[in-house]
């Protein structure tokens, strides 16, 4: 793909759009915009130019000079994506989201919310709670990811099992599309079928079909009553062959069915200087509960806690304030930020499979890790079938051996989750790191289609090329 260079005619035509503050060529700052938090291996490319919008005509603006001058645009959000799709890869123009911060309106009577992009998802979370309202999307970087990223990624998190992922809560979405055309999807009502259902077609399309500046998002009365079971079990095999007895035979389903293997939470636990009340178990679930009944919760959580004990936990810790639930919650959110810092070499994955197919997996990759030598550690949502393998660079191998060592054992990773019915990414998504991968899990015909479908959308290529497909 040939594209134009950001030269001098064309910043002062962005300085004219969105103001001088909110241009930078800065190298450092640049710097900050030539990656987001996928660690390995980590592709940064220095963008020519941040831009900074502050409304929706600004986006537009910028949209359609980059569309006229042939200018890469990559859209970003925080930069907490795990799968290099804010990375800049033909430099040109990052266009960062940041600016537009504004919650928008609550509206109590239809129960939405409606938000610009650059609002931190927590913050979402706690508005809604002090209007007596739960906004259910909740990936474990809500405290510092923004909505707009979790729309452009379909982001999952914990509360997927009974809440569905973030494309579940979008009603309606402002876009900008390549050409600088504004337009609206959806809207606020929970039925539509007039036409095409482009709100979830732009749900994951990880910023390469048009720039989200408003979303209408629904929201749910706040339960009055949670409660989190912490279950230690001897073996994962137990832990994880227990996730569908607790739907099918304990008649709930919970808010979330968490796990994480002994290594995950150990070295969470070194990293936060925290501590679990049980940490030599092989696994722990964390279990979810809620309700406004505080007798049906307790009836709920005593009906799941003697079915753990029967199907092998060697104990059940009941957290039900809000302390002991944040003691557990911080751990199990952190375990990503502590695989990074003590092992700066490491692959996070996503991997998804039908639920019933988990011990399978795990089975698989026990063998995966012996076969190629590589350590691996597993935690996630079990409730929904998503797994993050995580590969560990051991400190005794070379960059090379190690790369050599992931490479084998991703592809073994990749073609057997397709074979147990699963497919390559949950809720990180595909961006950069694991577009060469598609092929494995997409046949040529859907790859076609994503590529006719990006063309119609945008024929010039520009917006966040070189993403979830290859064009050349
Ligand atoms: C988590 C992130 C890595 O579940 O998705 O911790
Ligand atoms: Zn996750």
């Amino acid at each position: 793909m040939k594209y134009n260079k950001v030269n001098e005619r064309i910043i002062r035509r962005l300085k004219k759009i969105v103001g001088e503050r909110n241009v930078t060529t800065d190298p450092e700052k640049l710097e900050i915009y030539s990656h987001d938090e996928e660690g390995h291996p980590r592709v940064e490319v220095m963008p020519e130019v941040v831009v900074f919008p502050e409304t929706t005509q600004q986006v537009s603006k910028i949209m359609k000079l980059a569309n006229e001058e042939l200018i890469p645009v990559t859209p970003r959000g925080a930069g907490t994506g795990l799968s290099g799709g804010a990375v800049p890869l033909y430099r040109g123009i990052v266009l960062s989201l940041e600016k537009m911060n504004r919650i928008l309106e609550l509206d109590e009577k239809n129960l939405t919310i409606t938000v610009e992009p650059g609002v931190v998802t927590g913050e979402i979370q706690k508005f809604a709670n002090r209007h007596g309202l739960l906004y259910a999307g909740d990936p474990c970087s809500g405290d510092s990811s923004f909505i707009g990223g979790n729309v452009a990624e379909n982001a999952g998190g914990n509360k997927v099992i009974k809440y569905g992922p973030t494309g579940s809560h979008v009603l309606g979405l402002e876009v900008v599309l390549p050409n600088g055309e504004v337009t609206f999807f959806g809207g606020k009502r929970v039925k539509d079928v007039t036409g095409y259902n482009f709100v979830q077609l732009m749900i994951g399309s990880e910023g390469t079909l048009g720039i989200v500046t408003k979303i209408v998002l629904r929201l749910l009365p706040l339960p009055k009553y949670v409660v989190d079971l912490l279950v230690p079990f001897k073996t994962m095999k137990e832990a994880i062959d227990f996730v569908p007895i607790i739907v099918r035979e304990g008649k709930i389903v919970p808010t979330s069915i968490e796990f994480m293997d002994r290594p995950s939470l150990l070295l969470t636990e070194q990293f936060l200087n925290a501590k679990l009340p049980y940490d030599d178990a092989e696994a722990q679930l964390i279990i979810e509960l809620e309700g406004n009944n505080k007798s049906a919760v307790e009836d709920d959580y005593e009906r799941i806690g003697n079915l753990c004990f029967e199907h092998g936990a060697l104990e059940v810790f009941v957290a039900d304030n809000r302390n002991t639930r944040e003691r557990i919650w911080r751990i199990r959110k952190s375990i990503a930020e502590a695989v990074n810092a003590l092992y700066p070499a490491n692959c996070l994955e996503d991997v998804v499979v039908p639920t019933s197919n988990i011990p399978e997996l795990m089975r698989e990759v026990d063998e995966i890790s012996r076969k190629h030598n590589v350590k691996a550690i597993s935690y996630g949502h079990a409730g929904d079938g998503n797994v993050h393998v995580t590969f560990l660079k051991d400190e005794k191998d070379s960059e090379e051996v190690w790369i050599k060592k992931l490479k084998a054992a991703l592809e073994d990773l990749y073609s057997i989750t397709k074979n147990l019915g699963g497919t390559i990414s949950g809720e990180h998504g595909i961006g950069l790191k694991r577009r060469d991968y598609v092929e494995l899990v997409l046949d040529k015909a859907q790859i076609e289609l994503i590529k006719s479908v990006k063309r119609a959308f945008d024929p010039n290529l520009i917006l966040n090329p070189g993403k979830i497909v290859r064009f050349e």
